[in-house]
């Protein structure tokens, strides 16, 4: 393996904590289409996460079962293990969100199966044989997971100050949802980055991995936002535009353009660790009131949560 940059950052010891996955459910019954009330588009935007999420994190977790037996590191193997069993519930997660988005008309199956076959196939294993080839693949989605990282750590701070859904009367279970999970994204944020630098940490996969990353999901989510604005039965002509993202990013129900512009040359930045960004404190704080966190909690015994 080889470590290309002549400087690592480490992350601050006092901010690691123990991974584990905490086995939340939700019930969706009293959440409204429209759960941030009146705005279809901020609604519609966040509702993305329930389309990508499940077949993405599904394949972090194939991807990090591949790149177990790279790692010389037991503390690392012990975080990369918690890593899997947070993505995986958060997967699942999101994905028991779309029956009731088609119970209300909204069926979200066209965009899914696009989905699936970008991250099965397209991303998927390409029966490559073994050798170079096959690692060169492996050490390249690798990089491609700790790029998106940095992106559902910056969503994940994000959610957990996004106050102003709160003032909006945002219903409280999507909350829940979005902040447990934005919560073990802060939790986690240094995982992803530090595999990536202990198996290749090469500088220049780094840039290359983030442009894929971050212009696919761009792509994505704009797509996603469009096709739910576009078959919401209770919508019509309703429009899904940059100028209607950057207004919502200014009123505080979805990221700033501004905050998601000047996360970019953080990432690329030479002395980039992801400890430097959101808070653990913060993260666990939320963790430790979240009604969803706290049940599953009380469910595995009242410990730190299920493995
Ligand atoms: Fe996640
Ligand atoms: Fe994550």
């Amino acid at each position: 393996m080889s470590h290309k940059q002549a400087v690592v950052p480490q992350g601050d010891d006092a901010e690691r904590v123990p991974l584990a996955a905490r086995k939340v459910s939700f019930s969706w019954e009293g959440t409204p289409l429209h759960w941030v009330p009146g705005d279809p588009f901020s609604t519609h935007t966040i509702n993305v996460l329930h389309l990508l999420l499940p077949a993405g994190e599904r394949w972090f977790v194939h991807v990090y079962r591949q790149v177990l037996p790279h790692i010389r590191d037991e503390r690392l193997r012990a975080d990369v293990i918690g890593f899997i069993g947070q993505e995986a519930m958060h997967s699942q997660a999101h994905d028991e969100v779309l029956p009731h988005l088609r119970e209300q008309g909204l069926d979200p199956t066209p965009y899914t199966a696009q989905v699936d076959w970008l991250f099965e196939k397209l991303l998927g294993d390409r029966t490559l044989p073994p050798g170079r080839a096959r690692h060169w693949w492996l050490m390249e989605r690798v990089a491609i997971i700790a790029a998106i990282e940095h992106y559902t750590a910056f969503l994940g701070n994000w959610v957990l100050n996004a106050d102003e859904l709160d003032r909006r009367g945002a219903d409280p279970t999507m909350l829940d949802l979005l902040r447990w999970h934005g919560a073990e994204e802060v939790e986690h944020r240094s995982v992803a980055f530090e595999l990536f630098l202990h198996v290749d940490g090469g500088y220049r996969r780094r840039v290359r991995t983030w442009a894929t990353a971050f212009g696919a999901l761009l792509f994505l989510w704009q797509r996603g936002t469009r096709f739910f604005m576009a078959n919401d039965p209770t919508l019509v002509d309703a429009r899904a535009s940059f100028k209607e993202f950057y207004l919502r990013g200014r009123r505080g129900t979805l990221p700033a353009t501004g905050e998601i512009v000047k996360s970019v040359p953080r990432y690329l930045s030479r002395a980039y660790h992801p400890s430097q960004e959101g808070s653990t404190a913060q993260a666990l704080a939320y963790l430790a009131s979240s009604p969803a966190a706290r049940a599953a909690d009380q469910a595995a015994g009242g410990g730190k949560g299920a493995a």
